[in-house]
């Protein structure tokens, strides 16, 4: 079953070269959601964490380092001059890898190349993921002023003991002195934490996730640890340090989400909390959260993603489109003047219209036909007709409890909510006679 972080999802992207891509970013400053996200990827850090199934490399010679931002520079100078310059940019979302390892001048300097070419939207959302295990107060204060409004800080768990387990350095400074610093400069905070680790109990997560409330983040995830050895062989030293039992995996989480809720975070999605002030939570009340690959966002942030660096992806309103996934390849096209897009997928109307859809599903576990149909300037009925909307599934699906049917619209229940997926399944039409294979649930 598809997990729909994109559609159609990335597994059917297909070889995709420059020239197509050239077109695509021309043709996107035609298209709707006028709006600029970039997407800057650094894939190294200082230390690999155990558990990490993201791309990460250890961090090379510096001079390595500089030669990966130099192409980042460069990868942008080859496609902002692509882009209308009346744009306005809505976000700019820095991901990794550890993109606090690159020097912080070079931060402000990515960032300056951005926004000095093109205007902002009022209150955009610049944001980084950070490593805290390598910021003094010096660091954080730099970063602030490099421009953010929002900082993601990877704590994982407050346990020293499970950190040291898992290759993970703790914050360098105590996170009560981040909060202070990054709150007098009014940057909203996201904390991520991580469950199923080596040495978690339900108790001793639940204990982190009390130290977390404390601190009151604007923001917070708890991602469920994904086992994938088979691809990530260092995972192997987990499952020696012996995982946590499946049940008590389990318990973590709801253990965890029973407390944020009484301490007043909604849930938005399977993992994130937010404060019920959050314009997430607004979003989703009225079912107009959106989401790209970096994460929530709502319709006044979203827009066209420009990716830029090893394995970005471009999230285009007609096109997809991956950057190759290795960094001497990245490296070395770039400086001969190559955008180094590898693959990608192209959208026609009637996919546009089907992503929609999904996306409204998947995101606000509720889809209006007639509301996208009109934002759309299309007829409902033809709307549906270009799903898989079958009255007789989703009517048999109604009676199982999974989702509750109306005219024009569908909205999943609180015990379907593990089906949303299915459900999503069943409106797409790339799923009929479909071969390829997809991830389990994890
Ligand atoms: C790119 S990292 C965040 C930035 C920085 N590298 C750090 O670790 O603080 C993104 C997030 O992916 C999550 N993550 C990494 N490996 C994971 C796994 N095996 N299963 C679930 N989440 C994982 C971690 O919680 C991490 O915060
Ligand atoms: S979790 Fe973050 S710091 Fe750790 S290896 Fe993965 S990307 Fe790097």
């Amino acid at each position: 079953m598809p997990r729909y972080t994109s559609y159609p999802p990335a597994n059917y992207f297909a070889e995709l070269g420059e020239a197509d891509f050239k077109n695509a970013v021309l043709e996107s400053n035609e298209q709707k959601d006028s709006n600029l996200s970039f997407y800057i990827h650094f894939p190294y850090c200082p230390r690999l964490c155990h558990y990490c199934a993201c791309n990460s490399y250890a961090m090379p010679q510096t001079e390595n380092v500089e030669r990966y931002i130099d192409a980042l520079h460069k990868e942008i100078d080859m496609i902002l001059p692509l882009l209308n310059s009346e744009r306005k940019i809505s976000q700019i979302h820095y991901g990794g890898g550890t993109p606090t390892s690159m020097p912080l001048d070079a931060i402000k300097e990515l960032n300056q190349h951005l926004l000095s070419a093109f205007k902002t939207i009022e209150r955009p959302e610049i944001a980084i993921e950070c490593h805290p295990g390598y910021l003094d107060e010096n660091g954080w204060q730099t970063l602030a002023d490099a421009g953010f409004t929002r900082m993601s800080l990877g704590i994982q768990d407050f346990n020293a003991d499970v950190l040291k387990t898992v290759n993970r350095k703790p914050s360098l400074i105590p996170i009560n002195e981040v909060f202070k610093i990054l709150r007098q400069r009014n940057i909203k905070i996201n904390l991520d934490f991580l469950y199923g680790l080596p040495l978690q109990t339900p108790e001793s997560f639940y204990n982190t996730i009390s130290q977390a409330v404390a601190l009151a983040p604007d923001r917070l995830v708890t991602f469920s640890y994904a086992h994938v050895p088979w691809i990530k062989k260092a995972q192997l030293i987990l499952e020696k340090a012996g995982l946590p039992a499946p049940e008590n995996k389990e318990k973590m989480f709801d253990n965890a989400a029973q407390l944020l809720e009484k301490e007043g975070y909604v849930r938005i999605g399977m993992d994130h909390f937010v404060k019920s002030e959050d314009e997430l939570f607004e979003a989703l009340q009225n079912h107009r959260l959106h989401r790209n690959f970096q994460g929530y966002c709502t319709r006044r942030t979203t827009a066209q993603v420009y990716a830029f660096g090893v394995t970005g992806i471009s999230q285009l309103t007609a096109a997809y489109a991956q950057n190759t996934k290795v960094i001497d390849e990245y490296i070395s096209e770039v400086f001969s003047g190559k955008i180094p897009v590898r693959k990608g997928y192209k959208l026609d109307k009637n996919q546009q219209l089907v992503r929609e859809v999904i996306e409204s599903l998947m995101c606000n576990y509720y889809v209006d036909f007639k509301e996208i149909a009109e934002r759309l300037n299309v007829e409902t009925d033809f709307l549906k007709s270009v799903t898989t909307y079958n009255i007789d599934i989703l009517k048999n699906m109604q009676d199982d409890g999974i989702l509750e049917l109306n005219e024009n619209s569908i909205k999943i229940t609180a015990e379907g909510s593990p089906f949303v997926r299915n459900v999503a399944a069943s409106l797409d039409p790339l799923m009929k006679n479909t071969t390829k294979s997809f991830s389990k649930p994890i």
